[in-house]
């Protein structure tokens, strides 16, 4: 079937590079002689029809912006049967004959259910989680570390002054790639994250050592959704003396500027949305492998498993006295 015009869309959270991918798949579409329309705070807004045409014009100074410009959004009304066939209802009506979804899994289960009832789909993968299996890279992800970076330094700085601890909480999901990252680059004493079990005892114990070998100030990485790092930092400074504080970083993790890394991987991506899109083929997950872009069927790249970096993650535990 020829696709002649297609829709985008953003949803769930949004991640920094999204714009840029929006902005590539556009102009791809339009290069290749395809009407474009933006599809406003994700399925909601192809539920309710909030769908405007996108010219080349209209993705101007985007590339270099935070956020997405056409919004984001959960919509459970999506996942049940009466909005996929509101959402269907509405592809007719406006003529989009596929669809480019930018977000994370759940994201990628509506452009499933949406390529089975006969509207092609392609997912593109914009978190700053790095959570989704089928690709080594997430849009929005270098970002968003490097703004978690960039602030645990600036707090480093007064830890340090003060012979504090600071426990820090970054955001994640249920996965620790940013905990694992930040940390690293941050030269954490201690990184939390769900991929391993978290024991009180060897925390005070490393923190205890580390102490004897002439440590002063500790900062101790938090995956979120690990425990209350308030009350963390409390039994730390009850136990070790050592005066604590916590910080949860939140979303200001999520804004800003992309990287270029991310400009590139979004734009790379988003053009090739475009291009399977023009060969008539839909219900299919992109993702980055070794700096090579590819491609899986949504179902087989919901049902694949990610390998932690258990390497990185002891690189990080040796060097952390
Ligand atoms: P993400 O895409 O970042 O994983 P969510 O899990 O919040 O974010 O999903 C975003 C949206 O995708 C949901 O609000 C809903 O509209 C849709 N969605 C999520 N899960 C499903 C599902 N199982 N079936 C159909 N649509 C879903
Ligand atoms: O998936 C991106 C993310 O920022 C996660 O890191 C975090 O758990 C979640 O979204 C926060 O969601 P909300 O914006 O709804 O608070």
């Amino acid at each position: 079937m020829k696709i002649k015009k297609i829709g985008v869309l953003t949803s769930g959270g949004d991640a920094p590079g999204m714009n840029a991918t929006i902005r590539a798949t556009v102009k791809s579409a339009i290069a290749k002689g395809m009407d474009t329309v933006g599809i406003y705070r994700g399925y909601n807004g192809l539920i309710k029809g909030d769908i405007r045409p996108l010219g080349m014009r209209d993705t101007t100074n985007i590339v270099q912006r935070g956020g997405t410009m056409l919004y984001s959004a959960r919509c459970p009304e999506f996942k049940t049967e009466d909005g996929l066939k509101k959402a269907k209802q509405m592809c007719d009506k406006h003529n989009i004959d596929g669809l480019v979804v930018i977000g994370g899994d759940g994201s990628f289960r509506g452009a499933a259910d949406l390529s089975a009832i006969g509207v092609p789909c392609i997912g593109l993968p914009g978190t700053i989680d790095n959570d989704i299996s089928c690709t080594d890279y997430t849009i929005g992800y270098d970002t968003a570390l490097n703004t978690a970076v960039g602030m645990v330094d600036k707090l480093c700085d007064t830890t340090t002054s003060h012979d504090r601890c600071s426990v820090v909480e970054v955001m994640g999901r249920h996965a620790g790639y940013i905990a694992l990252n930040a940390g690293i680059s941050c030269g954490a004493s201690y990184i939390i994250l769900p991929e391993h079990k978290f024991e009180k005892e060897d925390l005070f114990n490393r923190i205890r050592k580390a102490t004897e070998l002439g440590k002063n100030h500790f900062i101790i990485m938090v995956a979120e959704g690990i425990g209350n790092v308030t009350e963390l930092a409390e039994e730390i400074e009850d136990v070790t003396g050592i005066e604590s504080r916590a910080t949860i970083l939140g979303h200001v993790q999520r804004g800003g500027s992309p990287t270029v890394r991310d400009r590139v991987v979004g734009t790379r991506m988003g053009y090739y949305a475009i291009k399977l899109l023009s060969e008539g083929i839909g219900n299919r997950v992109v993702g980055l492998n070794r700096d090579v872009i590819v491609d899986y069927d949504i179902q087989e790249a919901l049902n694949m498993t990610k390998k932690f970096p258990e390497d990185l993650y002891n690189i990080a535990d040796e060097l952390s006295y």
